[in-house]
């Protein structure tokens, strides 16, 4: 018995020093600058080591992407890439390498662009990352490169303010919710005006935080005036007609920031507010201390209602994802459906699933399927609302961004969108078999 006591003893230090540390942080996450610090990770950079001006490094062709500054509305100069496909590549690779500069000035004089303008086929991915780190880090060009294989696909994705080389010119300076929300606006109001790419040929794309910035930024094309976004500082008129584009992608959503934190884990291993599911009045008090909110699931459900602005929602996410629980995306699903068929007349829902161990003849490679659409978009009608959730079975929270499901959701809305109101139309579900 005596022998068992220093164990003891060690493991009471431990246990008891790992609940202080515990302690001290979520002391430390009630200040907001430390919490938004935390949160968006903007500072956790790996850019000292890789060269983003330099995008051959990341694995793509000379010339094949252009460094560009993208200024937002209220004066941040974004740092982006415009990711040529390869078909046009291809075509011209004689030209765009000798042209290739490591920054442009005006986007819209480089070859790039010009390709971009000419082809009445051009689709514009409009990319939205996660937060830390900056444009190309960890998996990110992993999602350009299966995007850039995409005929007639480009790509646009920026660094939000504080991220990599954008900058942080205005108070409180430390990326913010309606900073972000700014950021997002401004690039894909560049796409649509700057640019004149026509948004049913856009498609927004978002990860984990940036499903939360590409909501947002779609509600404010919607519906500008939505109490669910906060005031911009918006010099530019808000747009007065709803904007829909060929479709909304997002990969490892979350329904808001506070749900979020009831089963987070930074890195799939230090949880934020599960340890306090015990302790409910502790865990409201510290959920009442969250600056930003990210009210996602309530900005999809006001997309979903809104008038004369139809909707392709897909959301995708992996089953084996340790940071953000794929039960997150089965739940705005429900909510997105249970509203859809409530509301809207001859609204169809339909699911399949595989177990385990596989072998059922399924007609899509999901690990499972859900979808929820109006009767216009089961007529493949424009103006139609579809929302679809599809959970894989591998590629965690990061890794899934280069997965082929990835580049098959793109591939699937863009054609859904040139075929729209025709015939022969792909129509996945569980209507067969
Ligand atoms: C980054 O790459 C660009 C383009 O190749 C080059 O001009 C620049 O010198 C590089 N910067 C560093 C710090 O290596
Ligand atoms: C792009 O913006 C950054 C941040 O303001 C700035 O340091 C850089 O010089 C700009 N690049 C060009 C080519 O304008």
């Amino acid at each position: 018995m005596a022998s068992l006591h220093p164990i003891l003893k060690k493991s009471y230090w431990i246990l008891a020093s790992l609940g202080g540390a515990y302690a001290i942080f979520m002391l430390m996450l009630i200040n907001p600058w430390i919490q938004r610090h935390a949160l968006y990770a903007h500072r956790i950079n790996s850019g000292f080591w890789y060269n983003v001006s330099n995008p051959e490094e990341f694995g793509f062709a000379k010339g094949q992407v252009t460094p560009f500054n993208l200024t937002t509305a209220d004066g941040e100069s974004l740092f982006c890439w415009h990711v040529l496909p390869l078909d046009v590549y291809l075509k011209h690779e004689n030209e765009i390498a000798q042209k290739a500069t490591e920054h442009a000035e005006d986007l819209t004089l480089t070859v790039g662009y010009k390709l971009l303008k000419k082809d009445h086929k051009s689709k514009v991915v409009i990319n939205f990352h996660g937060n830390a780190g900056h444009i190309a880090d960890g998996h990110r060009p992993a999602t350009y490169r299966s995007i850039s294989g995409i005929p007639h696909t480009h790509l646009i994705t920026c660094d939000y303010r504080g991220f990599g080389r954008s900058t942080l010119l205005n108070a409180p300076h430390i990326p913010t919710e309606p900073g972000l929300i700014i950021d997002g606006v401004s690039i894909v109001s560049y796409v649509l005006t700057s640019l004149q790419h026509p948004a049913s040929r856009t498609l927004l794309l978002g990860q984990s935080l940036g499903t939360a910035v590409t909501t947002a930024t779609a509600l404010y094309f919607t519906t500008p005036s939505s109490p669910l976004l906060p005031s911009l500082p918006i010099p530019t008129a808000p747009p007065s007609t709803p904007t829909p584009f060929a479709a909304i992608l997002l990969i490892a959503p979350f329904p808001t920031l506070p749900t979020l934190l009831q089963t987070y884990k930074i890195k799939g291993v230090i949880p934020i507010l599960s340890p306090l599911r015990a302790y409910p009045r502790l865990s409201t008090y510290l959920s009442s201390k969250i600056a930003d909110h990210w009210p996602t699931q309530p900005r999809l459900e006001a997309l979903l209602s809104a008038e004369n602005a139809p909707l392709r929602l897909s959301l995708l996410h992996a089953r084996n994802d340790q940071d953000i629980d794929f039960r997150l995306s089965e739940s705005i699903f429900d909510a997105l459906e249970a509203r859809l068929l409530s509301g809207a007349e001859g609204a169809l829902s339909a699911q399949e699933r595989r177990s385990i161990q596989g072998g059922e003849r399924v007609r899509r490679g999901a690990f499972a399927y859900r979808r929820v659409e109006d009767a216009d978009a089961a007529r493949g009608g424009k103006g139609g609302k579809s929302v679809e959730l599809e959970i894989v079975r591998y590629g965690g929270h990061n890794e899934i961004v280069g997965f082929a499901q990835v580049g098959l959701a793109v591939r699937r809305a863009f054609r859904e969108a040139e075929v729209e109101g025709g015939g022969g139309r792909f129509r996945p579900g569980l209507d067969v078999e």
